[in-house]
């Protein structure tokens, strides 16, 4: 799971409980966290990260909704708990302790769980420059799973941006040709650096590609919301282009992933050469997305 790319933080449950209309709730909630639940949690902690030596400990508390307490107290409150539960163990100075017991406040229900994942899972090594709208890597790892990655692929991103996509799917596997290109020099240099020699890249208008017909098995992309980015023609005649040009470069039976904030201009401008197959929606940050998978008929 840890190695899956989908994924941005993994825990051990400790405790997953209805959140308490109780008086004192964050003291409450640190009562759900036994020495058995612990002491088991810890051993499989310690054989997944055998490395992480030390008995220091954080608490990071997340809340989301409205509730009638404050993060600190439940923070205090666990901290408390754990002092107890732990005698021999300290809590850590800085954010670098050996465990860390998470709870999750989300409106009706507490999740606590002991992290077995790293910072590193969320924020990849290779992503050392960012664009305001470039994805997340778990999200592009969605996108290019959805595409059924082959080793015999050729796979296109005409939007590339930060080159987030064409990274994660060098990442998922072989492939015979990874390419991509943006409108925007800054984003082919960002590309550049993320996703290195890992992908052919391009400065290009994603609506007019010097490519030949029938040369792409895959092409996986996320053009712009009209949020973020303006489209100087607008939006839908960026999507009709950037469709019809799909069309032309798939091979029959070719796979086609697009992400947008904007799916009623995308199914109104999607030709009929490229049937939808299936359609996932996302939350991002709090904004509705939807990916449509489509194939070249
Ligand atoms: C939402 S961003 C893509 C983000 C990218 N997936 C990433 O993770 O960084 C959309 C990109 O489309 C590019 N773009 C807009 N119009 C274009 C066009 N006609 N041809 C090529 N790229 C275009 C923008 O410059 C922007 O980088």
């Amino acid at each position: 799971m840890l190695r899956c790319g989908l994924i941005e933080d993994a825990f051990l449950t400790l405790a997953d409980l209805p959140t308490p209309r109780a008086r004192n709730v964050p003291a409450v909630l640190a009562r759900t966290l036994t020495r058995e639940a612990l002491d088991a949690a810890l051993l499989d902690h310690h054989a997944l990260l055998a490395k992480r030596r030390g008995r220091s400990y954080r608490v990071v508390v997340r809340v989301a909704g409205r509730q009638p307490f404050r993060r600190e107290q439940v923070e205090a409150a666990f901290l408390r708990a754990l002092a107890a539960l732990l005698p021999h163990w300290v809590p850590a100075r800085e954010s670098a302790a050996a465990v860390e017991v998470w709870v999750h406040v989300a409106g009706g229900r507490t999740v606590v769980g002991l992290r077995v994942s790293s910072d590193e899972l969320a924020q990849r090594r290779y992503k050392r420059a960012h664009l305001p709208a470039s994805l997340k890597p778990t999200v592009a790892r969605a996108l290019v799973l959805w595409s059924g990655p082959c080793p015999s692929d050729v796979v296109l991103d005409p939007l590339a941006g930060a080159g987030t996509v064409l990274r994660e799917r060098a990442e998922a596997g072989r492939a015979t040709l990874i390419a991509g290109g943006d409108i925007d020099p800054a984003a082919v240099a960002a590309a550049r650096t993320n996703a290195g020699r890992q992908a052919a890249l391009a400065l290009w208008d994603a609506t007019r590609l010097p490519l030949r017909a029938a040369s792409v098995d895959a092409l996986i992309t996320n053009p712009p919301y009209g949020r973020q980015h303006e489209a100087p023609g607008g939006i839908e005649a960026l999507y009709r282009g950037l469709l019809r040009e799909a069309a032309r470069l798939l091979r029959p039976g070719g796979r086609c992933v697009v992400l947008t904030g904007e799916p009623a201009i995308l199914a109104r401008v999607a030709p009929a050469a490229l049937r939808v197959r299936a359609r996932h929606r996302l939350l991002m940050r709090g904004l509705a997305a939807t990916a449509f998978i489509m194939e070249r008929r």
